[in-house]
């Protein structure tokens, strides 16, 4: 939860919302349809990380504010409180769950597996997967150099346990597509994603299938899931050409629904959506069994 939420008046919100309806017209007018291609996006992320590594782009996560709901009311919210509140909910979910190894899918600078490794102890190995070559400098270079303050702000763990717990802690980060793990079938207790889906919106079931391929237990995906978003939001996710994925897209996949939840806080344009799925492969090994 931010720390301080600011409450602000539903103009705020609406005028975003008469945004989104202003650019849906013009791009009517324009017979403008916007194409996210995968090549696009790695270009698109190969400059972000390399521009926020080299800025001060952490820090200024640290404050940073953004117009967001807070169960549907406005406020102005810090994008690190946005974040600390979505990886609480990872936390939650690992540590009920008890994996021994866990996968992030399209992992950016590494920041949610750095956090989630001071946060859940009992993982024994933590793996991040990212299509930008720059993200996956950055996450190894923080490995190297902790970005702390973030760190300690999100966990709650104090500077000096920082440094130690993560010279202990087992994580590497790679450079793959989530169209086509390069992970073993089976090779994690829990894969999870945040805001990454949303990046694939003609090949995401293609990223679910590879997820349940490579996870053995249990999956969790924060995306912006269609039952999730009012009808201004779904223009919105249309406009940027994001995925507008259903969260029962898992089960053909083979993934049983453990629980789906809008997030309390969330972005006033996107509502991100927490699901919870467990990989169903002993009734699957079963089924098949039973079959032949
Ligand atoms: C919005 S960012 C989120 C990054 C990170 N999950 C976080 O919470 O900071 C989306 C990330 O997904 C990555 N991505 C997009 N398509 C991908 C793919 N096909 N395979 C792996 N990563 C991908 C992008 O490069 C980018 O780093």
């Amino acid at each position: 939860m931010p720390r301080v939420p600011q409450s602000i008046s539903r103009r705020e919100q609406y005028r975003i919302y008469l945004n989104i309806i202003l650019t849906t017209v013009r791009r009517w007018l324009n017979r403008k349809s916007p194409s996210r291609t995968m090549e696009g996006t790695r270009r698109e992320y190969d400059k972000k990380w390399k521009k926020w590594s080299e800025g001060n782009y952490l820090l200024e996560g640290n404050t940073e504010t953004r117009i967001s709901l807070l169960r549907g009311l406005p406020v102005v919210a810090r994008q690190i409180d946005y974040r600390k509140h979505v990886i609480e909910k990872f936390a939650d979910a690992i540590n009920s769950l008890q994996p021994e190894s866990v996968l992030e899918i399209g992992s950016g600078n590494g920041l949610n597996v750095l956090c989630l490794a001071l946060l859940c102890p009992t993982v024994k190995r933590w793996a991040g997967i990212e299509l930008a070559e720059t993200g996956v400098e950055a996450a190894r270079n923080y490995l190297k150099e902790l970005p702390l303050e973030s760190i300690a702000y999100v966990t709650k763990v104090s500077k000096e346990m920082i440094a130690q717990r993560i010279a202990n802690a087992q994580i590497t980060f790679k450079k793959g597509d989530m169209h086509i793990l390069p992970m073993r079938d089976n090779e994690f207790d829990f894969v999870y994603s945040f805001h990454v889906l949303e990046q694939a919106p003609d090949t995401y079931k293609k990223a679910l299938s590879e997820a349940h391929r490579v996870t053995k237990k249990h999956a969790a995906f924060f995306e912006f899931w269609n039952e999730g978003q009012n009808i201004f939001q779904r223009i919105h996710i249309r406009n940027r050409g994001f995925f507008q994925g259903s969260f029962r897209d898992v089960e053909p996949i083979g993934f049983g629904i453990l629980r789906f939840e809008v997030s309390e806080l969330t972005q006033v344009a996107f509502a991100g959506c927490f699901l919870l799925c467990a990989a169903n492969k002993d009734s699957q090994r079963n089924d098949h069994v039973r079959r032949g």
